[in-house]
């Protein structure tokens, strides 16, 4: 891993960085437990184990002083009324924050704190985002159309806690209602 500076480009559109160290992909599969309709969930997978979010990692050392980079991009879809989402998670370091800037679609940063607090902020290209420590965050694609992109930095050390949110859920959902996009309580909420 070179240690002199580096530059890298994120082209318009498709936002695929010119640098990757790693590529991960999150399918249908990888959510077990995360939709509220869990009845819409083992439909959809009995039929295709559909390709729900990416994420395009620029490789850093995993220490204090660092920042870690990439691209995250939820694709458009629903599991019953819920949108495609990505699995969330609080930082292993819980006092580490987190910066995303939208580059392209509509969605949403669904986030809370171990206290209960909840937040939710829309997401639109230019708009940037800054999750302060202690916050769970997980994106939410709301188009029909097109892909939730953004780019995110974060320390190098702040590691990922995916279990609390496997466990628990988050508080709030977005989702599809007769009315437009709702944010709702979810009913599946595990208490701490
Ligand atoms: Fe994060």
């Amino acid at each position: 891993m070179p240690d002199s500076p580096f530059t890298f480009v994120i082209p318009a559109p498709g936002a695929i960085p010119s640098r990757v160290d790693n590529h991960i992909q999150r399918r249908l599969s990888a959510m077990q437990g995360q939709f509220l309709d869990q009845v819409a969930y083992a439909k959809m997978l009995s039929e295709s184990d559909r390709l729900i979010y990416e994420v395009y990692e620029i490789q850093r050392p995993q220490i204090e002083g660092e920042l870690l980079m990439g691209i995250s991009i939820v694709h458009p879809g629903k599991v019953g009324q819920e949108f495609y989402m990505t699995k969330g998670h609080f930082h292993t370091v819980l006092e580490t924050s987190e910066v995303y800037y939208c580059l392209q679609g509509e969605g949403y940063m669904v986030m809370e704190t171990p206290e209960g607090e909840t937040s939710v902020e829309s997401l639109a290209p230019g708009k940037v985002l800054y999750v302060p420590p202690r916050w769970a965050h997980r994106s939410v694609c709301s188009s029909r159309q097109q892909d939730l992109i953004t780019f995110f930095i974060y320390p190098g050390n702040a590691g990922h806690d995916y279990g609390t949110i496997e466990q628990l859920g988050f508080r709030k959902l977005v989702i599809e209602g007769e009315n437009g996009i709702e944010i709702i309580d979810n009913p599946r909420y595990q208490a701490r």
